[in-house]
């Protein structure tokens, strides 16, 4: 069996999908949540789906080795689920090419510090972009500039709002996602 670990910030929606998706392989499991912010959704979906699930601190993750050792331990492959703090080197360098990211843009475009969630979808509809989409990469020493694996674009409509741009990206990361995370692991 290989084992995923998920590391979410916030609301955990595609960290549910991911769930669902692999309840019944025999092949991958998700084993845990682990997350950054102790009132984040993310907690009582877990719950409702009987994963366990592990609150950390910046302490926990930067200067001692807690969560490195835990993810030692307990994963093969780790998933950034909507995770926004960056990952220490020490992590990135014990899961060369394990770390898989989702982003909700088309990289390199809207990457970076502070471009996450709600804030790429504003900015992408204030420059009136003619498209955007999501892309899920690796994860290297520099926020969103790892190795890409996939991208998905699609047109970006005059009327949409950026709620409208969210709901379209979270659907193309739904269907996405977790069929690549798949792939990436049946094929290595
Ligand atoms: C997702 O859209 C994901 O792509 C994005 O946060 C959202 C989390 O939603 N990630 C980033 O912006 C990372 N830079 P969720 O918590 O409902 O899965």
């Amino acid at each position: 069996m290989t084992r995923i670990v998920i590391l979410a910030s916030g609301s955990g929606s595609n960290a549910e999908n991911i769930i669902k998706y692999f309840k019944n392989s025999n092949l991958i499991s998700v084993d845990y949540i682990l997350c950054n912010k102790k009132d984040a959704k993310v907690f009582e979906r877990a719950k409702r789906l009987k994963v366990n699930s592990l609150y950390f601190d910046r302490e926990m993750l930067n200067n001692s080795d807690f969560v490195l050792n835990f993810l030692k331990m307990n994963a093969d492959y780790i998933i950034l689920a909507g995770f926004l703090w960056k990952v220490p080197s020490k992590i990135i360098e014990a899961f060369p090419n394990k770390i898989i990211n989702i982003h909700p843009a088309l990289l390199p475009k809207y990457g970076g510090k502070g471009m996450y969630g709600m804030h790429v979808h504003n900015a992408v509809v204030s420059n009136k972009e003619m498209e955007t989409g999501i892309t899920i990469h690796y994860v290297n020493d520099n926020y969103d500039e790892g190795a890409i694996i996939f991208q998905e674009s699609f047109n970006v409509v005059s009327s949409y709002s950026a709620e409208d741009v969210a709901e379209r990206i979270h659907t193309l990361e739904y269907k996405h996602f977790p069929k690549i995370i798949e792939k990436v692991i049946l094929e290595h």
